[in-house]
């Protein structure tokens, strides 16, 4: 069976025939200009309406099959842990505090806010409003980037498993490589519609990779290991971004939007716009909802980092809700080591009296194996530690 979690976050979908749905070949590579003009009108297109939830041909009215009830225990609203809120850290404030706060909170929760970063608030609202838009174009045009071959980073897919034992789930994802940004082939593979999508991107992710960044050599003084230990290699792979579009959905208390997951990389920076869905697991089998606070992001830690730290800094299961009134889309800048980088606990972090807690491994095994596992906490877990 597919672990359902990684095929989902992945976004496998397949039509049911074997066959993949993948975007016509002019799209293949980023970075290669269409030879042939386009033509979307099709098979490629119906196919895509199929699955995409913000292109079915009329508004959802009720749940289009049952594989989107997800089991009674991962239903919403479960029990959202009430009065505990996310810390936010003001990052304007002298250093030594913010050093401290970044790591009690990473300690605590796994999971903070972020507000006085530097990101200029016009490059997030920029970017919130240009992807919105991205999902509200016409079908013809989000073709053009659709497909379901997981091998390809640069696409548009909906986390839908059209097969019959998949689960699926209430959201639609433009996955685009985005580092380094000055490298053509790299703004090559970005959406051309709406017009100043590509713009808003760069201007938006280059102050958001600076702000990981930033946040990495914090972590690394407060933990002990030199600034730029995360500089380099383990965070020079193709960063990413998902932009996760959750239209609004017939029944939010049957489904989600993203199943309970960790995420496979380093560290992720949310913009996580005005309507609330994310939440984030919080003892046992609850849930704290995160509240939209403008202009922040919400932080948290993948597995690399919880690793690499040989765990004292801790990778936080989260899953999304829908809502019934509001569509609601955030943007997901991950942060991630380069294939070839070797993972491990920090020599410096381990000792006689601290032993590694986890193997050493090249990213490219992490990814291999994660697809096989998926990306709940416990099975990574399993997988990877000593
Ligand atoms: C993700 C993610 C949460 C959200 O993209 O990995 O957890 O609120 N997104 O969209
Ligand atoms: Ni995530």
């Amino acid at each position: 069976m597919m672990s359902v979690a990684t095929d989902i976050l992945d976004g496998h979908g397949g039509v049911g025939d074997g066959a993949v749905l993948d975007a016509p070949p002019q799209q293949a590579v980023a970075g290669r200009k269409a030879s042939v003009p386009p033509d979307y009108s099709t098979k490629h297109q119906r196919a895509m309406e199929k699955l995409l939830l913000s292109s079915a041909p009329s508004c959802h009215q009720t749940l289009p099959d049952g594989r989107f009830v997800v089991p009674a225990e991962h239903r919403p609203p479960a029990s959202a842990a009430g009065a505990v809120s996310l810390p936010v850290i003001d990052l304007s404030l002298p250093r030594d505090e913010v050093r401290r706060a970044v790591l009690d909170a990473g300690k605590e929760l796994g999971f903070f806010q972020i507000i006085n970063h530097g990101v200029p608030e016009e490059a997030m609202s920029d970017m919130e409003a240009a992807c919105a838009e991205f999902f509200r174009l016409p079908a013809e045009d989000k073709a053009r980037y659709y497909s379901e071959d997981t091998e390809r980073t640069n696409r548009l897919f909906s986390s839908t498993m059209y097969e019959v034992a998949g689960e699926r789930y209430w959201r639609d994802c433009l996955r685009l490589a985005v580092f380094p940004v000055d490298d053509e082939a790299i703004r090559d593979g970005w959406p051309e519609k709406p017009s100043q999508f590509r713009d808003v991107l760069e201007r938006f992710i280059v102050p958001t990779r600076g702000v990981g960044m930033e946040l990495l050599r914090l972590l690394c003084e407060g933990i002990g290991l030199r600034p730029d230990y995360f500089s380099g290699e383990l965070s020079g792979g193709e960063a990413i971004i998902n932009v996760n579009h959750y239209p609004p959905c017939p029944d939010p208390n049957l489904t989600l939007g993203l199943p309970p997951h960790c995420d496979r990389n380093l560290i992720t920076l949310l913009l996580q716009g005005p309507v609330c869905g994310l939440q984030v697991a919080y003892r046992a089998n609850q849930w704290i909802d995160v509240d939209p606070i403008p202009g922040a992001f919400v932080v948290n830690f993948g597995h690399q980092l919880e690793i690499a730290t040989n765990g004292l800094l801790k990778s936080v299961e989260h899953r999304a809700v829908t809502n019934s009134t509001a569509p609601r889309t955030s943007v997901a800048t991950f942060i991630m080591p380069t294939m070839d980088s070797v993972i491990r606990p920090a020599p410096e972090l381990v000792g006689a009296d601290n032993p590694p807690r986890y193997r050493t491994f090249t990213f490219r095994d992490f990814m291999t194996i994660y697809k096989q596992v998926g990306a709940r906490r416990d099975s990574v877990e399993k997988a990877f530690k000593l």
